[in-house]
């Protein structure tokens, strides 16, 4: 965080009172945005081919492990794509400037303790600052330290689960809306489900977006890709496993997460990382109105991380609506940065 607050504030003379405001949009499932927690995460455990969403890593002690992750020497997306933004960061305001956009309503989705966007925000300018996330303890404290830095910035935190949906309330400016998606996060979708979302982020009528500022992991070689999400201190592990505890306290489920190991594999025809929790023994996990049991070697999927290549990406966007479409690379072409405007 230190190197963050180096950045001058915007402008400490005009204060914003009532900034940051906080919009909590998760408490329950929302009508025609998809099942509640109960029966999203009861279905998925008593299928066959068990599997949890990647979204329920991100309690607040999930978010804590993933910071940490995001520190690992082997987990090279976080400090790849900074400094790529390092280098790429005039190019991509005179990108947003070539198409009119002067100070954008900068939207973070999945903003975690912000630090990407506050090394985004002395080059952008936004007029205002929404960083979007399902952990809202974790985003409360983070948007503080952002208003800290930059005092002037109207800042509205959402708390919400916007893989369900994009509809922004009407605090969020409906001008100029610049959408920013670090982090590969886009790869925790199926690639079918990331058509949709940007199509809807693309799409006029859904998002009001005039452009999307896009972070994506690149397809490269097994080893490396397998040692960033099994790395050798065991913190990729322990976030993997803390999912059995946030899920215990969603469901009042029983899951003991010394009976469950992490497994780590990139599956190349498919393009993917999947991470599992592989019962080490025969077992049986309770909650209310279930019981599920696992033969030793049996796994719970918990996350797939889709790698792209450039082309495929740009292909997505552009099949998504995007009209124009570039990216910034590093020299080894670990990871991108897209700028992709509508
Ligand atoms: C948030 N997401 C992009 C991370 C990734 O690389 O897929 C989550 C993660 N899982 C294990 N390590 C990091």
């Amino acid at each position: 965080m230190v190197s963050l607050i180096l950045n001058p504030p915007l402008n400490t003379s005009a204060l914003s009172p009532a900034s940051p405001q906080f919009i909590n949009r998760d408490t329950d499932a929302l009508p025609g945005q998809g099942p509640g927690p109960v029966q999203e995460l009861s279905e998925g455990l008593m299928a066959v081919d068990a599997s949890v969403s990647p979204k329920y890593f991100y309690n607040a002690l999930g978010s804590r492990l993933f910071e940490a992750i995001t520190g690992l020497s082997e987990y090279y997306p976080t400090r790849t794509e900074a400094g790529i933004f390092e280098t790429c960061h005039a190019h991509l305001a005179r990108a947003l400037a070539e198409r009119g956009i002067q100070r954008p309503c900068l939207i973070d989705l999945g903003a975690g303790n912000c630090a990407k966007a506050m090394a985004l925000i002395p080059h952008l300018q936004p007029r205002q600052y929404v960083p979007v996330d399902i952990s809202v303890d974790f985003l409360k404290d983070a948007a503080a330290q952002v208003q800290s830095c930059f005092p002037a910035l109207d800042i509205v935190g959402l708390g919400m689960d916007f893989s369900a949906g994009l509809a922004l309330p009407a605090a969020v400016q409906a001008e100029d809306r610049v959408f920013f998606y670090p982090g590969s996060s886009l790869g925790n979708f199926q690639p079918a489900q990331a058509l949709q979302f940007l199509q809807h982020i693309a799409d006029p009528a859904q998002g009001h977006a005039r452009g999307l500022v896009l972070g994506i992991d690149l397809v490269k070689d097994k080893a490396t890709l397998e040692a960033a999400y099994d790395d050798a201190l065991g913190v990729t592990a322990a976030f993997n496993k803390n999912l059995l505890l946030n899920v215990n306290q969603l469901i009042q489920s029983d899951f003991d997460v010394r009976q469950w190991r992490h497994v780590a594999l990139f599956d190349a025809a498919q393009s993917r990382i999947e991470m599992h929790l592989e019962a080490t023994q025969a077992l049986s996990v309770q909650w209310p109105g279930h019981t599920r049991r696992f033969e030793a070697g049996e796994r719970i999927h918990t996350e797939s991380s889709y790698k792209y290549t450039p082309d495929g990406m740009t292909a997505l966007l552009k099949q998504a609506g995007f009209s124009q479409v570039r990216h910034w690379s590093d020299p080894k072409n670990w990871f991108a940065v897209f700028w992709a405007s509508v």
